[in-house]
């Protein structure tokens, strides 16, 4: 009988087994594929290791404006694959090991439950106090026809490649569609991105996504807005626009980047009689589902679709099944996409402050303010946005465009967790010289 079985490895479920046996608990983690789950595999990690290669790319291209002549410059499509196998094989040690040193037991194996307390495996029935399933998400699949060809990568087959196409198809230019973009367009190949609604990085501030959208059209990549993918035939992609219009491109290499899908299949949840739904398994904010003792977390819950979220939903879960009162505060969860510049926002945006009326006071300055920003950027624009409560001066969202934002997002995650006004944050001394400067002019700038 264990106290906890946790179904995933992903770094919803691994911090949370750890976490649990910290605690002194009993707790196996269940795994049928690798340790680190999307993220460390074919997610966060993987996709940083080939950005980091791209940016080098295109910075020794550019170096000449900073004084810096080089011959010519090669991008090594296997290198880069191999160091990032390296990468992800160091980082995965480290969980191991980290796993092992809290006294986590580790099944291989695909779980499935079989009562509230009861899970399957490998022929065997595991019994424990609580469930939390963290089972992550997978590539959606919408039904396009044609989509499930060979020829169509997704953000799990796309590490895959070995060498750069010549010309990319993206459909969608969420979070995935954008990274791979600017991955694919600095590595060389010509990019078109396909996006069905009229903007970029839907939901995040419409400044930022707008100023992100000029940005990375000046780089070369091409937008098609408004444009929906309708059908795809081998390695042409027929699309229609708002008005009805139809198009058609083609590209050596297509990447399905519409979103991401809760992996529910198999778990055995009807059975139990969870609540689910297509965007994944229904939770409280402490993690409970409708069933007593199964929690979940993670991509499966579908409420954040970032390792981060899923981090802090499992150790929630955690300290509420072993009687302490947590939850996890949603609206001052970060994210970060790691596109060239680097876009990173936490709370709400100005869409969303003027949808919920509420009254807002904002402030607004180029990053160039900060000297370091200037001393590392030829030719680079950047903003930092600050939004602020009309009568308290609360900070109610941060929202940056421009490299090592995602550096300093914590520090506006941690005003917006704390609610802390303006007038105290005036008083947190900013390292000089760093770029995080420009958050704390922007402060400056809430009158
Ligand atoms: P997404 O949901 O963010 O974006 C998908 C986009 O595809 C949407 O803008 C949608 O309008 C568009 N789309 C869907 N069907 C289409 C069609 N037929 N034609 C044209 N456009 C179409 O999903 P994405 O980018 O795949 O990411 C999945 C999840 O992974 C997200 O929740 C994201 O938060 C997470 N993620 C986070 C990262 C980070 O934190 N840096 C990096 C990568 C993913």
């Amino acid at each position: 009988m264990h106290d906890l079985i946790v179904i995933g490895a992903g770094p919803g479920g691994y911090e949370a087994a750890a976490h649990a046996a910290r605690m002194g608990k009993k707790v196996a983690l269940i795994e049928k594929e690798r340790l680190g789950g999307t993220c460390l595999n074919v997610g966060c990690i993987p996709a940083k290791t080939f950005l980091r290669s791209s940016k080098l790319f295109d910075e020794c291209r550019h170096a000449a404006a900073y004084g810096v002549r080089l011959g010519s410059v090669e991008f090594d499509m296997p290198a880069v694959v191999a160091r990032k196998n390296r990468v992800v094989q160091t980082l995965t040690k480290g969980v191991q090991g980290m796993l092992k040193r809290a006294g986590v037991e580790m099944i291989k194996g695909q779980a499935r439950l079989v009562a509230r307390n009861a899970v399957e495996v490998g022929g065997e029935r595991l019994e424990a106090a609580h469930v939390l399933l963290a089972t992550g998400s997978r590539p959606a699949v919408p039904p396009i026809p044609g989509i499930r060809s060979e020829r169509v990568f997704d953000s799990d087959t796309v590490f895959g490649l070995d060498r750069v196409p010549e010309r990319v198809a993206i459909i969608g230019a969420g979070y995935i569609g954008l990274e791979f973009a600017c991955f694919f367009n600095e590595a060389g190949a010509k990019v078109d991105v396909y996006e069905m609604l009229p903007q970029i990085a839907v939901g995040s501030d419409l400044e930022i996504s707008s100023r992100m959208h000029q940005i990375l059209k000046r780089q070369g990549v091409e937008f098609h807005l408004s444009a929906k993918v309708k059908a795809i035939e081998g390695q042409t992609i027929h699309y229609a626009d708002a008005e009805g219009a139809n198009g058609s491109a083609s590209a050596d290499c297509i990447l399905n980047a519409t979103g991401r899908a809760p992996a529910v299949d198999g778990l055995g949840l009807e059975e139990v009689g969870i609540d689910f739904g297509p965007k994944g398994i229904k939770t409280s904010e402490q993690g409970k589902t409708n069933v007593g003792g199964v929690w979940a977390c993670g991509d499966v819950t579908g409420r954040r679709m970032l390792a981060h979220a899923a981090t802090r939903e499992g150790i929630v879960a955690v300290n509420n099944m072993f009687g302490k009162k947590d939850r996890i505060r949603y609206h001052a969860i970060p994210a970060v996409i790691y596109t060239h510049p680097e876009v990173a926002s936490v709370g709400r945006t100005e869409e969303e402050l003027k949808q919920a009326g509420i009254e807002y006071k904002k402030s607004v300055v180029p990053m160039a303010v900060a000297g370091r920003f200037l001393v590392e950027h030829e030719d680079a624009t950047g903003m930092v946005k600050v939004l602020a409560g009309a009568r308290f001066h609360e900070i109610l969202g941060v929202h940056a465009i421009g490299d090592a934002s995602s550096e300093f997002i914590i520090a506006a995650a941690a005003m917006v967790e704390t609610e802390m006004c303006v007038a105290d944050a005036r008083e947190i001394v900013f390292p000089h010289p760093t770029v995080s400067e420009a958050l704390r002019e922007a402060i400056l700038g809430v009158h």
